[in-house]
């Protein structure tokens, strides 16, 4: 870099900093949903881009804020793309090791014993989430790495930036030019509770705790669910070369300073009397904390200290965990009853006698399907254990041994138990009917779709719910009281509803008749891949309802598709695409979708793009690594216009995985033991051009 461009550089040092910023504001405006500028600061901001770009043409640069508009898509550039696909695989500055764990008092004088006499110790809260790696660049975050196998993790840059506490930039003088931070992304209670009910109203599977439901979330590909969703990030560690400090403590409360989420609850100790304290202290505060936490982190405070003791091939030396005990209780199971869900799912409950556990009264626990009573041997007047660990749904562990098998150790030709093991109900506990098992699933499931009240009242709240028609007003007890009132049997009667039917109801004024009627009419403009997915055909969820909407533009065509003609979709396997068939040849959801296209509602959308060639017809291609001729949602829709199917995963199935740069190893391992061929993005080309 000659004098010149030294002295030009405040200019173009503005140009740069300027699509970043627009970029950025792009990103919340469209992604997030979140604006932070006004529309004016943002045009003005636009046309100093602008001009700025004209008075240096050697600049220009086609991903550049002025040369497309704002999008929610793949907007690539600047360390802000959304790929919307995917995720770069990115080698670790320094490897992501795990902690040592201990568990007692002991343990811990133990691993003191073998540090520098009179250390100081910082004790940590251990979160219970995901590590993540936070990289900034001249204080821009750059990159946010999962922990993948501690050599290299994914980029999750853009789901991270959706957290309000993790800056994107510092505006500082004194960051060092690059440094990195790690922590922890977790999903704060209220937010999993709320999630899961969400997802128990959709019939979805349920996040067993936090840092399962956070690990779902940060590997979506759509960050306005993630936004939606709500994370957090605790940081706890910085890194990198010439950084400020001599000790950790400073280091974190200089990224404090810096404007990172740092928590309150790190302390220096001084002996291990103080550190039990701490422990003490926060095994029971713990419970009024928003996250989840499963210990304590101890951590040598003086870096050049930390330096001396270094790492064993997988922890560091100088730090190690704490354990608190997993919460355990016993207690009688009383009962078994079960539940009967939207698909008419029939899941068994335990009826607890009620216990303390976590600061909350337990009376219910899952046990899941058939299989898993059998695993533990249960059967009422049992006494079992129930365990809250991270978790909040409450779990059945095991059981503590029958008086019968007590015996049995005396006299070991005793069968008692063996006669009397738990038999798993054959009727359904709501209508009646026999129940049916269908072979590969470990559900019982009551047949009875159309006369099973929970079915027909769980349809009805699945159809209204908010990714599905979104009627608001319509809520469970409402759908409850209309069942129960003979205004409501399936969906279709919905849109019959009458203004007076409704405030006749108690409880039901004519307002919020009216806000009923509303949404009702405004159901009918929600596109086609929505309704399709309301109509709750078994296993076609959201996202697979909306591939399937995209290749069957009409329900008329959708309804005459044969199995493999679906299957030929992508995430659409022989089961889906039975369930399908099965929906359409019934004649009763025929006539509600009769009546429900008569009622208005949209059962059209727009057509994809017929095949134009077919090149790939009847192959199963898998698109692995990163491109620089197409994008990988181009090449999807290359390999569709050409007839053939784009797959997630390598399978037998797979013809072949067009293959570009960095593909992962995990990926080509799999495809060489499976001898599917990799072909590159050239060879693609000419192969489809042909
Ligand atoms: S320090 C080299 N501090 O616990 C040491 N880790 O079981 C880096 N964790 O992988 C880790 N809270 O994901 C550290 N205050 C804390 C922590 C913490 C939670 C997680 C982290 C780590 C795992 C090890």
């Amino acid at each position: 870099m000659d004098l010149f461009s030294e002295i030009e550089n405040p200019e173009r040092e503005e140009l740069r900093a300027l699509r970043r910023e627009l970029e950025e504001q792009n990103y919340k405006y469209y992604v997030l949903n979140a604006p932070t500028m006004s529309d004016r600061e943002f045009d003005e901001k636009m046309h100093r881009l602008q001009a700025l770009e004209a008075q240096f043409p050697d600049m220009f640069d086609p991903k550049s804020p002025t040369q497309h508009v704002g999008s929610d898509l793949a907007v690539k550039g600047y360390g802000l793309s959304v790929t919307g696909k995917g995720f770069e695989t990115v080698k670790h500055k320094y490897p992501m090791l795990s902690l040592a764990n201990s568990y007692s008092r002991e343990e811990i004088e133990e691993w003191v014993r073998k540090l520098p006499a009179g250390v100081e110790i910082v004790c940590e809260l251990k979160y219970d989430g995901l590590s993540i790696s936070l990289w900034y660049e001249k204080g821009v975050l750059v990159k946010a790495l999962t922990r993948g196998d501690g050599q290299q993790g994914d980029n999750v840059v853009d789901n991270i930036k959706t957290i309000p506490s993790v800056p994107w930039k510092i505006e500082r003088e004194d960051v060092p030019d690059w440094f990195e931070l790690r922590g922890e992304v977790l999903l704060p209670w209220e937010r999993f509770e709320a999630l899961n009910k969400e997802r128990e109203e959709q019939e979805e599977p349920l996040f067993a705790n936090p840092r399962n439901a956070a690990s779902g979330t940060l590997k979506l590909q759509d960050p306005r669910e993630v936004a939606r969703r709500g994370l957090d990030a605790y940081l706890y560690y910085m890194l990198g070369e010439n950084l400020p400090g001599k000790t950790h403590f400073e280091r974190l409360n200089t990224a404090r300073e810096w404007g990172f989420h740092i928590s309150d609850a790190i302390k220096v100790c001084h002996s291990v009397d103080e550190v039990m304290a701490y422990i003490a202290y926060w095994d029971t505060e713990r419970k009024n904390l928003p996250v989840a936490t499963d210990g304590i982190v101890l951590k040598v405070n003086n870096l050049a200290q930390q330096e001396e003791l270094g790492y064993t091939a997988k922890t560091p030396r100088w730090a190690i965990a704490y354990k608190f005990p997993a919460e355990k209780q016993l207690t009688l199971l009383r009962e078994i009853t079960y539940q009967v869900g939207r698909t008419g799912v029939v899941t068994p409950v335990a009826n607890l006698e009620p216990v303390q556990l976590s600061g909350t009264m337990v009376q219910r626990a899952t046990l899941h399907n058939e299989d898993f009573i059998k695993s533990l041997d249960i059967r009422p007047g049992d006494m079992v254990w129930v365990e809250k660990g991270g978790e909040i749904i409450p779990k059945i562990t095991g059981r503590e041994k029958r008086e019968e098998e007590l015996s049995t150790l005396n006299s070991p030709t005793s069968l008692n138990s063996k006669l009397s093991t738990f038999n798993f109900t054959n009727k359904c506990p709501e209508c009646g009917a026999e129940l049916v098992r269908i072979p590969g699933e470990a559900a019982w499931r009551c047949p009875n779709e159309a006369g099973c009240p929970p079915q027909i009242k769980g349809k009805i709240e699945h159809f209204v719910s908010r990714k599905a028609m979104n009627i608001d007003g319509l809520g469970a007890e409402t759908i409850d009281l209309f069942y129960q009132k003979g205004l409501l049997h399936n969906i279709a009667d919905i849109y019959d509803l009458k203004l007076e039917d409704i405030a006749a109801q108690e409880r039901l004024g004519e307002k919020s008749a009216q806000n009923i009627l509303d949404g009702i009419e405004a159901s009918k403009s929600v596109p086609w891949a929505r309704v399709l997915f309301a109509l709750g055909i078994r296993m076609v969820g959201e996202t697979t309802a909306k591939k399937i909407a995209r290749r069957y533009n009409t329900i008329d065509s959708l309804q005459w598709a044969t199995t493999e003609q679906l299957c030929s979709i992508e995430d659409v396997g022989p089961q889906i695409a039975d369930n399908i068939v099965a929906y359409f040849s019934d004649m009763s959801n025929m006539e509600i979708l009769d009546r429900l296209r008569r009622a208005g509602l949209q059962m059209e959308g727009e057509a994809a793009p017929e095949p134009t060639s077919d090149a790939l017809a009847g192959q199963t291609v898998v698109i692995s690594g990163t491109f620089s001729q197409h994008s990988r949602d181009e090449y999807k829709a290359l390999i569709e216009a050409n007839g053939g199917k784009n797959a997630g995963s390598i399978s037998k199935k797979t013809s072949f995985v067009l293959a570009g740069e960095n593909m992962g190893p995990e990926k080509r391992k799999k495809a060489e033991s499976l001898g599917i061929p990799l072909m590159s993005e050239e060879e693609f080309l000419e192969r489809i051009t042909l």
